[in-house]
Formats: C-alpha cells, structure tokens, sequence
C-alpha cells in the first residue's frame, strides 16, 4: 500500500518544511509494515528535508523533459537522484494546466527510468460525459506518457487516478469508490493491451482528488486502489496520520 503526500507549493519555509517532515517521518515509521509513505516536496526544500527522513521516501514534484543543460529553472533527473530522491510526479494536472504536454510527460518519464528514479504518472480527465469520452482520455494519456517505455521498466512506474474536477480547493465533489474503481479496472485494461496481463498487474493504481481522513479507506476498501495521492490534508500531519492509519489496517 502507498501513500504519497503531495506537498504542491508548500510550505513556505525550510523551517516549517523540516518540521512538517520530522512529524511524518513519526506517522510512516508506525505504519511501515503495512505502508509506503512517499513525501513529494518541492525541489527547493528536498535537501534539508532528506535529512529528517529515515521511513519515509523522498519524492520530486516533475522534472525537465530536456537534458540539455542550457534549461534556466529546471531540474535534472541526475540532480533528483543526487538528493536521494527515489520517486517523482509526472503530468500532475496542475503542471499540465501549466504546459506540460505529453511529449513533456513522456520525456520526463525516461529520464527519470533511466536514473533508476520511479515515475508516479498522473492521468484523469477533466469532466465526466456521459458518452464515455474521459475514458479515451485517459486512455489516450496513459498510451501517450508511455510511449517507447520497455517492459522490463514498467515494474518501476506507478499510476495514480485524478479526475481533474475532483482535486483541490476548487473540485467539484470528491469521486465515489465505484467511479475509482471503474476507472482502476479501466487503467489495468490499457495497460494490459500494451504490456499483457501479467506485467501490468505489477503496477501500482492509485486515488488522488479531495482525499481526507473520513473517505480515506473507501477508495482502499470499496474503490480499490493500491494507494492514495493527497495534497491539501498532507499538510496537515495529523490528519495524514489519520489516513495512514485507516489504510495501514
Ligand atoms: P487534493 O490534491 O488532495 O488537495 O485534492 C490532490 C493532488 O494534488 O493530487
């Protein structure tokens, strides 16, 4: 089971950082047997708060799609690694509504396979239709980011569901566990067409969008997923700790 908080552009301070991670580190070493916690920090906080971390697992926010160093404001996959960064979101829907294409999201995931670094690629659609077109959507994203990804590389990347209209301060509602659940069965689908059932029953799926500790364990119990990604209430350690536990269970 994973648990990833999602930090987004918080907090502040290298201090509240620190202290953020020290209080988490507490929560994932009570829950190890059980539960991965991954802590995506902003870059610029990953270094003082690798140094508080002994259970959780540090983890990037996107990195450049280019290898070119002449890249002003951006952070290399081989920088990522050197902080002991061990995981990374790719195509989050907030960095997509920055620009980050596909050809973008597809990029960053080979740099980051091949620096031994676990791409969590986000997809979800923005709207719910009733003709079923946020199904291609998806599916289109996924095919998309994994374009020219080996097999034997896919055991290193984890999926994670966000409807777009579900995540943050402005979501519309929060997704049922029937809606996750429709959309991990879908997930495994279109990984199987690539990869065959057996390595894309390897992969990770995950619910992101508007997870706190009450709805927690119903995207575990009913909806199905191998994990949580949660922004806002991760900034929150004791509601997150809340959350590790009703799913560490
Ligand atoms: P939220 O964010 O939990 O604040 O809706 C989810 C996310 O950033 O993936």
């Amino acid at each position: 089971m994973i648990l990833i908080g999602n930090w987004k552009m918080a907090p502040d301070t290298s201090v509240q950082a620190i202290n953020l991670a020290k209080k988490i580190d507490k929560i994932s070493k009570k829950y190890k047997k059980n539960l991965k916690v991954l802590l995506a920090v902003p870059f610029i906080h990953t270094g003082v708060v690798a140094k508080s971390l002994k259970s959780s697992i540090l983890t990037g926010q996107s990195i450049s799609s280019s290898k070119v160093v002449a890249s002003t404001g951006s952070i290399s996959a081989s920088m990522a690694r050197s902080y002991g960064i061990k995981y990374c979101i790719v195509g989050h829907s907030e960095s997509r509504a920055r620009g980050e294409d596909d050809k973008s999201i597809n990029n960053q995931i080979k740099n980051l396979l091949e620096k031994g670094i676990k791409p969590v690629l986000c997809v979800g659609e923005k709207e719910r239709d009733t003709h079923g077109w946020y199904l291609s959507s998806v599916k289109e994203q996924i095919e998309n980011a994994l374009s020219g990804v080996q097999k034997n590389s896919l055991k290193l990347v984890t999926i994670a569901y966000e409807p777009v209209w579900a995540i943050g301060s402005n979501s519309i509602r929060v997704a049922t566990p029937s809606e996750c659940q429709e959309m991990i069965i879908f997930i495994k689908k279109v990984l199987s067409d690539i990869y065959g059932d057996k390595l894309s029953n390897t992969v990770p799926i995950l619910y992101g969008g508007s997870v706190d500790e009450k709805n927690a364990s119903d995207f575990i119990d009913l909806g199905r997923a191998d994990g949580l990604l949660v922004g806002r209430v991760s900034l929150d350690a004791d509601k997150f700790g809340e959350i590790a536990k009703s799913i560490s269970k």
